[in-house]
């Protein structure tokens, strides 16, 4: 038994206003745009998500890790998921919102978020041997789909959270795969590792060095032999510098942090890469935000005075990559 009192609390997506993310993707197969998935750990990054999404019209999906669920508490995280949905419409807008897992580990994990209103989960089984992928994924795809909820599947492993492969090459996602996987495993996407990793520090680089450009060679040999399949991009933060800079000033230390820059970010926006997971930037804006304010405010201590800064910056970077993206405007 994963949780405790999980069948106390077994809804379906469809009772909490989510969608899955077929018809998400097939629109932003259509016009070129990929979805953002910005994941949220805390109610001030989901109200920042919301805010902004309902401001620039775009499609969201929500991603909880299991690091989220163990800090915010699983049951109280899928309840603050439907007044999201509910919040949204207040505003006035009626924006599609998909509810995601971030990196599944086990089936049991992935049952139990079908079981409690998630509509996609991502199944990672990019370290295991690929036959092991391949029989995780499907047994995944089995339930999920008895249930309507759709999955991402990982071939090739990112480094950072996923760094249990030694060898360099063997990083990225090898395209002769990927049509076996997906036809044997029936998944609706796709993640696949083209030179992005998770985190502020996704490249070393010597002094002067450019930063490297992401493998899209794989990306289009991808795109070839799955025609209109759906392609998710990990590990895509900017580590937008103005924030970095930010955090540096008001007494951080975060050295030689970089990302991938938006031109790349964009770029793949418009191939098959229909979701782009953002994580890292949105704790670079928050972290920046409450350091500035606390700083500049040294006698405030009320926590809805710095949260609300972050949040409010948090929005407007959201917008930015929504925007960024091509999804704004896309609801
Ligand atoms: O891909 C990883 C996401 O950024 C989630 O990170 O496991 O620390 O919540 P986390
Ligand atoms: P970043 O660390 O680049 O934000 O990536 C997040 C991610 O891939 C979540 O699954
Ligand atoms: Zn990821």
């Amino acid at each position: 038994m994963i949780e405790k009192g999980i069948c106390d609390m077994a809804v379906h997506f469809s009772e909490l206003g989510l969608v899955n993310t077929r018809e998400m993707f097939r629109k932003a197969m259509e016009g070129k745009y990929a979805v953002p998935a910005y994941n949220f750990n805390n109610m001030e990054q989901l109200q920042a998500i919301i805010m902004a999404c309902v401001e620039c019209n775009s499609p969201v999906i929500l991603q909880i890790s299991k690091g989220a669920r163990k800090y915010a508490n699983q049951t109280l995280l899928r309840y603050m998921v439907p007044g999201a949905v509910q919040m949204a419409r207040e505003l006035g807008s009626n924006i599609p919102i998909a509810l995601n897992l971030d990196h599944g580990d086990s089936f049991e994990l992935c049952k139990a978020c079908v079981d409690n209103g998630f509509s996609n989960v991502m199944i990672d089984g990019s370290h295991l041997p690929y036959e092991e992928n391949v029989a995780l994924t499907k047994k995944v795809v089995e339930y999920a789909h008895a249930h309507d909820v759709t999955v991402e599947g990982e071939l090739g492993v990112l480094a950072g959270i996923e760094e249990h492969v030694s060898s360099e090459e063997s990083h990225y996602t090898k395209p002769e795969e990927v049509e076996d996987f997906v036809s044997r495993t029936g998944v609706d996407s796709l993640a696949i590792s083209i030179g992005t990793s998770h985190g502020a520090y996704k490249f070393k680089l010597k002094p002067g060095e450019p930063l490297p450009e992401l493998r899209f060679d794989i990306l289009e040999e991808i795109e070839r032999r799955l025609p209109g399949f759906p392609i998710v991009l990990h590990g895509a933060s900017s580590v937008l510098q103005e924030y970095v800079e930010i955090i540096n000033k008001y007494g951080g230390k975060l050295e030689n942090a970089v990302g991938v820059p938006e031109d790349q970010i964009k770029r793949a926006a418009q191939s098959a890469v229909c979701k782009i997971n953002i994580d890292s930037d949105g704790r670079l804006v928050f972290t920046a935000m409450v350091r500035k304010y606390l700083a500049e405010n040294p006698a405030e201590f009320d926590p809805r005075k710095y949260l609300g800064a972050a949040r409010e910056e948090l929005k407007k970077m959201y917008i930015r990559k929504c925007e960024l993206l091509g999804s704004a405007g896309k609801a």
